[in-house]
């Protein structure tokens, strides 16, 4: 046998079956969904538990998983998921504080990280007010008492159009408010003048909706590509795990091109006569590519220099 293509052969044949058999050990992690308390089947971006980080995208973190429900944490402020839609990419969630409670041990307003999350369409504000003078002899029904720093004082909550009667005089009624989004529906009934508090803890216990923004677009083009989303916790952006190994954006968007530009030369060489050419194809089959590929593997944020898969590497707004 000719020793030039023996070479070759040999050289495809110990190279194919490490991309046959190769299973990326984040790849096979992370398609491992996350039972959290109620919530089953959870995947990219949350994380959480048994989920590692690389497999989500930071401030997903659930916790509580043992417990009654998952809990994300936004700022000062923790949120139990009721729901989650991954289609819609949306999130149900109630102020932990206010769960089974209209009195807050700390008052504070509604902030999300605005960087990941936005309010769903079809959501209200209703205020709750603390710390407020009596404003009638009479008890009205959006009024409740709630302890303000171990002072027993008097609360109301108000909502679109609802809000409190004037006072004469221009007395500040109450000292502290705080918002909170509730859905539409509950929304609107609070609106009415014959709201009830149980209405208004009914209404924050049903919580409201987020969507969420975690590198969307690029999850979907991952995803389409066989890769399974996630994070690289060394470069701190987007990391894509495919089968073989994790690439930035798209699975095989820079080996497969490598791939091709070799083959290319390959043939090149060879219908012009160059003799060396199966010589130089089989050091890059044997020696060139595994060595990138085991670079990768151990440092996972090693990027190929040129993107040579077509793929724009340009940033992206979601
Ligand atoms: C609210 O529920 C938590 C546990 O979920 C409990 O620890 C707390 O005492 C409850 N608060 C009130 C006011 O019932
Ligand atoms: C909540 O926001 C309102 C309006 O921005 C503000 O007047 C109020 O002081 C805030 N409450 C707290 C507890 O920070
Ligand atoms: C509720 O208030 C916050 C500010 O406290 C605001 O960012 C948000 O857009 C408001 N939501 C609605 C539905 O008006
Ligand atoms: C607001 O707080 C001050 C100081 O704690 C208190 O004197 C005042 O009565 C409070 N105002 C209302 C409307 O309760
Ligand atoms: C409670 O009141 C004390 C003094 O009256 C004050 O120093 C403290 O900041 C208050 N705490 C809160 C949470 O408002
Ligand atoms: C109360 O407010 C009105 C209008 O906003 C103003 O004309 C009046 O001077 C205020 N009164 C006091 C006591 O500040
Ligand atoms: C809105 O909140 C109410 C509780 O006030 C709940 O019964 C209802 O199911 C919620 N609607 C939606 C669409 O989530
Ligand atoms: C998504 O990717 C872009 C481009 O790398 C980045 O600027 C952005 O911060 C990422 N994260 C989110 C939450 O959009």
């Amino acid at each position: 046998m000719n020793p030039r293509l023996f070479f070759l052969i040999f050289a495809i044949l110990i190279h194919v079956p490490t991309y046959l058999s190769a299973d990326d050990a984040q790849y096979a992690t992370c398609g491992e969904l996350l039972q959290c308390a109620n919530i089953p089947n959870i995947g990219y971006p949350f994380w959480g538990e048994s989920r590692p980080e690389s497999c989500g995208y930071p401030g997903f973190q659930l916790t509580n998983c043992q417990g009654d429900a998952p809990i994300i944490t936004m700022e000062r402020l923790q949120f139990r998921v009721l729901a989650m839609d991954n289609e819609a990419q949306s999130l149900t969630v109630a102020r932990q504080d206010m769960w089974n409670q209209t009195c807050p041990t700390y008052l504070y307003n509604t902030t999300l990280d605005y960087n990941l999350f936005s309010y769903a369409p079809n959501q209200q504000n209703i205020t709750l007010l603390y710390d407020c003078i009596a404003i009638q002899t009479q008890t009205i029904p959006y009024q409740f008492d709630c302890n303000v720093n171990s002072t027993a004082s008097i609360s109301y909550f108000t909502s679109g159009t609802l809000s409190l009667p004037s006072i004469p005089n221009n007395i500040t009624v109450c000292n502290k408010s705080v918002t909170v989004p509730v859905n539409q529906t509950s929304g609107t009934a609070l609106s009415s003048s014959s709201a009830t508090v149980r209405e208004m803890e009914a209404a924050l216990g049903a919580g409201f909706e987020l969507q969420w923004a975690a590198n969307n677009t690029r999850c979907t083009q991952c995803s389409e590509s066989g890769g399974r989303c996630g994070y690289n916790t060394n470069t701190l952006s987007f990391a894509c795990y495919c089968s073989d190994q994790p690439y930035p954006l798209t699975c095989n968007s820079a080996a497969s091109g490598m791939y091709s530009l070799i083959l290319l030369v390959f043939c090149g060489f060879r219908s012009y006569g160059f003799q060396g050419a199966d010589y130089l194809f089989s050091f890059f089959l044997t020696i060139v590519i595994p060595g990138m590929k085991f670079i990768q593997s151990y440092k996972v944020d090693l990027q190929i220099p040129v993107n040579l898969g077509g793929l724009p590497s340009s940033s992206e707004a979601s």
